[in-house]
């Protein structure tokens, strides 16, 4: 009997009580998918499988057998979430080192336990222990029946003599089998974010990270796809969606091992962040968030896009305001009558809502620009002499509501709450500042600075209660991580999430339902833990529409359209019908001078929000469908199709200028119902235009989506906006 097999006979008996040593298996079953576990008769709990569900659970048992792949030295290869120390030779999901100081972590299974939340949703949980530490790690599986969903985190904790340091600790450690790995990742910067990236996986660790802090996914979000044995398509192939639902430092680890299985291990990044964990005290990982389709990206997307509308996102069920932003109109330079006039401008547009962007605050060094004032939340006076309130009233004389931009996480060195608190705000006490924006980050793993926080919301929700609407903004990334009040500097990134969660939940329990913009200076923050508390995300600063419909494109694997403000403003050489049609593929708002709009095209933007009134329940709650990819092709093409297959909405684009480029083949539709007849009728033409679609023609389902439907895109009309209705 070796050493590992006396340990785990004997914490068997301890703990199970069960003297006779045999497999376990553990499944977690969705609509198409089986993650099967199994405890040997060592108790080591690895991962048999994970994909495609068996009609007969019996067989499982049978598919080790069918690999013929080489020698596993360590026995921990397939671990359902790897140790290090032991026998493991490969990264690990966790790392620790024990209050005596020993290195080494070994998990062996001890008993597990199903809840089935509702008739959708079921939660796992499988307690592994260390045979010789008082340590132990919980798994949890929160499984998503319909929506093939699964969100995977982990709690440690341990009763040694004194203090673990947790060097590494993963929220979810999966195995993948196939005949080849392909990653698509994103990078991206200012005005560049969501920039694909598609690899074959090869021999070693591929490391998705980020080590920014705040606006952490600004160079590369946590959001991935894995496809098996070949790049998956729309349509065809196996792969898997991951994230992490985290918004500070992330790290996803891909390893492809010496037998070409795929580990992914992903958590909260351990750089410069070993944790020590008290005794009994109990560290919960964020979830790690995946979803597996065998049928392509296009229904992994809407699986998740119905998830995230039904369980994640902040009223993802629910209505949201269109509005008029005042950033790129007036950038700092405003005042009261200025603002009255652009809420005149609100209405005469027929948006929601006005939304005062940056520079309404700060008197001692007044926000006229990003140098100065940030941190030091009340009106400015020479700008605002009335305040906020006749803002307020005077929006609603108007018949709109109002909201407002804040940054409260930042300060800038140059204000008031810099000088008084410089305590606050995170930097490194003997070196240099170095800024980000001209700003710095506060700090917020100090309890003072999160009601400090707190209190900037809070404030402008009691003085002015009306107030239906806040634009979130993040510019700066963390340089110089060091808290002036917390014991450990390690714990500071952690902290500082622990920190932002904490306000922001504060923040919902007083005020559930404010729609809030998560915005980062573009898209450099957005993820799923993030949109519990946040009604939509601004995905980028570049709002040039050709940029967004590739952007646009890329986030919607991910997040459904609801979740994405795109707003109309004069970035890119495109006409409005075009700027606008592309905004209206998401939550639809503009950024431009309105009395600066020619004739037509202010009655053009005023009819098109009419006609989106009526058409966002289908691009909010709809079933979303790429149908032309911009990077293949000239033409851009998405769907949006209702649950009762009985209306949708196509937006098409030229995306390529040279000469003669246009549809010439049709798109063919999905989604809809092949035996109900359908009218297809262009909308969104611009004043004084006719349309090139005949909308008194009837087509079949069948028709439009195995012969498809041609939108007559060309350089003549290079954006078309096609409604499909059932004619009963
Ligand atoms: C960055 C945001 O992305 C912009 O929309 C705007 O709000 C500015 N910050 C204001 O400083």
């Amino acid at each position: 009997m070796n050493y590992f097999f006396r340990l785990s006979a004997l914490s068997l008996c301890l703990l199970t009580g069960q003297l006779q040593a045999q497999n376990i298996n553990i499944s977690v079953e969705t609509r198409s998918n089986a993650l099967v576990l199994q405890a040997d008769a060592k108790k080591n709990l690895n991962t048999l499988y994970l994909g495609k569900k068996l009609a007969s659970a019996a067989e499982y048992e049978q598919i080790t057998g069918q690999y013929k792949q080489s020698s596993e030295y360590t026995g921990v290869l397939s671990a359902a979430y790897t140790p290090s120390g032991s026998r493991n030779l490969l990264e690990p999901a966790i790392s620790v080192s024990h209050a005596d100081g020993n290195n080494s972590l070994d998990l062996r299974y001890v008993s597990h336990e199903l809840k089935k939340l509702s008739d959708d949703v079921s939660l796992l949980s499988i307690l592994l222990k260390d045979p010789v530490y008082d340590f132990q790690v919980t798994l949890f599986y929160k499984s998503y029946y319909k929506d093939d969903v699964i969100e995977q985190w982990s709690v440690i904790k341990h009763k040694e003599k004194g203090n673990v340091t947790l060097q590494k600790f993963a929220s979810a450690n999966l195995y993948l089998k196939a005949g080849g790995f392909y990653l698509t990742q994103y990078h991206g910067d200012w005005a560049k974010e969501m920039q694909p990236e598609e690899s074959k996986i090869t021999h070693g660790i591929k490391t998705l990270d980020t080590k920014l802090g705040t606006r952490a996914n600004l160079f590369q979000p946590s959001v991935f796809m894995i496809s098996l044995d070949k790049p998956a398509t729309e349509d065809e192939g196996t792969v898997l969606y991951g994230a992490l639902e985290y918004s500070g430092n992330f790290r996803t680890d891909l390893e492809l091992d010496y037998l070409n299985n795929l580990k992914i291990i992903s958590g909260i990044n351990n750089y410069a962040s070993a944790y020590t964990l008290k005794p009994n005290e109990a560290f919960t990982t964020p979830a790690f968030l995946y979803t597996l389709s065998s049928t392509g990206k296009g229904d992994a997307s809407r699986n998740m896009h119905n998830w995230a509308r039904n369980y994640k996102i902040l009223d993802g069920k629910g209505q949201r305001l269109t509005l008029l932003n005042n950033w790129e109109a007036t950038y700092f330079d405003f005042n009261e009558s200025k603002l009255f006039d652009l809420l005149k401008d609100t209405k005469k547009l027929g948006v929601d809502l006005f939304l005062l962007d940056d520079g309404w605050f700060a008197n001692k060094y007044p926000r006229n620009g990003d140098v100065a004032g940030l941190g030091d939340w009340e009106e400015n006076k020479t700008k605002l002499p009335n305040g906020v309130a006749s803002l307020v009233k005077e929006a609603k004389n108007n018949e709109v509501k109002f909201g407002i931009w804040i940054e409260p996480e930042m300060v800038n060195p140059k204000s008031n709450l810099y000088e008084k608190h410089p305590d606050w705000v995170i930097k490194q006490p003997k070196r240099e500042e170095y800024y980000f924006r001209n700003q710095l980050v506060l700090d917020l793993s100090n309890p003072k600075v999160q009601d400090f926080v707190f209190g900037v919301v809070n404030d402008l929700f009691t003085k002015d209660p009306e107030l239906a609407y806040i634009k979130w903004d993040c510019n700066a990334v963390i340089y110089n991580a060091y808290s002036a009040t917390l014991g450990n500097q390690n714990h500071f990134y952690i902290e500082y999430m622990r920190g932002l969660y904490k306000v922001l939940e504060r923040i919902r329990t007083k005020y559930p339902t404010v729609p809030m913009m998560l915005c980062s200076g573009g898209g450099g923050r957005v993820d799923y833990a993030a949109l519990q508390y946040f009604t939509e995300f601004w995905p980028s600063d570049n709002t040039d529409p050709m940029e967004r419909i590739f952007m646009q494109w890329e986030y919607s694997y991910f997040y459904p359209a609801i979740t994405s403000s795109n707003h109309v403003t004069d970035w890119g050489k495109q006409p409005i019908k075009f700027r606008t049609d592309v905004a209206m593929m998401g939550k639809l708002g503009f950024d431009i001078v309105v009395s600066h709009l020619k004739e037509n095209d202010l009655k053009y933007c005023q009819d098109a929000i009419k006609t989106y009134n009526v058409i966002k329940p289908l691009i909010w709650q709809g079933d979303q469908y790429r149908l032309a990819n911009p990077k293949e092709g000239s033409v851009a093409s998405m769907l949006y199709v209702n649950s009762g297959k009985t209306a949708a909405v196509m937006f098409n684009y030229l995306v390529n200028n040279r000469y003669d480029e246009g549809s010439k083949l049709p798109i063919k539709l999905k989604g809809l119902d092949a035996s109900k007849k359908y009218a297809v009728k262009e909308l969104n033409l611009y004043p004084g235009t006719s349309s090139a679609v005949d909308g008194t023609k009837v087509y079949s389902g069948d028709f439009l989506m195995k012969i498809g439907f041609n939108p007559v895109v060309n350089s003549g009309r290079t954006s078309v906006v096609l409604q499909i209705e059932e004619l009963k």
